[in-house]
């Protein structure tokens, strides 16, 4: 991928399922602009990963932002939800969005319903409250 990008046949490099040590040594090979792994409310290994990529203004993808394919299970992402008459799945979004200012979303859809209801989540402002009971469901 490095010498293709040498060639101005690759504009930008990304990696997915990687460690901070293998990012560390890929970056040795070739500027990295973003990072996608598993990583959602309930799936939070990369929390410190985030971080760090987001001091160095690297992006952070997650993958199954919304469970994948076994969908957050969660009474309290419920409650807080209709609490803030949004579905748990935009308030899941919301989280992620407001986690870190390097997180991008691509929540995966095949319902246009969805599409709609996903990009609304961008508009969705989660109290403080809510913030502290979404933090502990990955605890
Ligand atoms: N790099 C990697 O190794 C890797 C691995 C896995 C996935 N990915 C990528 O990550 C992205 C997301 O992955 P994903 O789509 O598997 O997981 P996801 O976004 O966490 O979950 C998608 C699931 O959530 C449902 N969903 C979406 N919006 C919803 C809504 N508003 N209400 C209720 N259910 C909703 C979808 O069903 P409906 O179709 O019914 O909406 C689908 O079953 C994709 O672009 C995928 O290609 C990357």
């Amino acid at each position: 991928m490095a010498d293709l990008q040498r060639q101005g046949l690759v504009r930008h490099i990304g990696l997915s399922n990687v460690t901070p040590t293998q990012f560390a040594e890929a970056r040795d090979i070739a500027e990295i602009v973003c990072v996608q792994n598993q990583y959602n409310l309930a799936h939070r290994d990369d929390d410190a990963f985030i971080d760090a990529l987001a001091a160095e203004g690297v992006a952070y993808v997650p993958f199954f932002p919304l469970g994948g394919f076994s969908p957050l299970p969660s009474a309290a992402l419920s409650d807080v939800a209709a609490r803030l008459d949004a579905t748990p799945m935009q308030v899941a979004l919301a989280w992620l969005l407001r986690r870190s200012p390097n997180i991008l979303l691509i929540p995966g859809t095949s319902s246009v319903a969805h599409l709609h209801e996903n990009l609304a989540a961008a508009s969705l402002t989660l109290p403080e409250d809510a913030v502290a009971e979404l933090d502990a469901i990955g605890r």
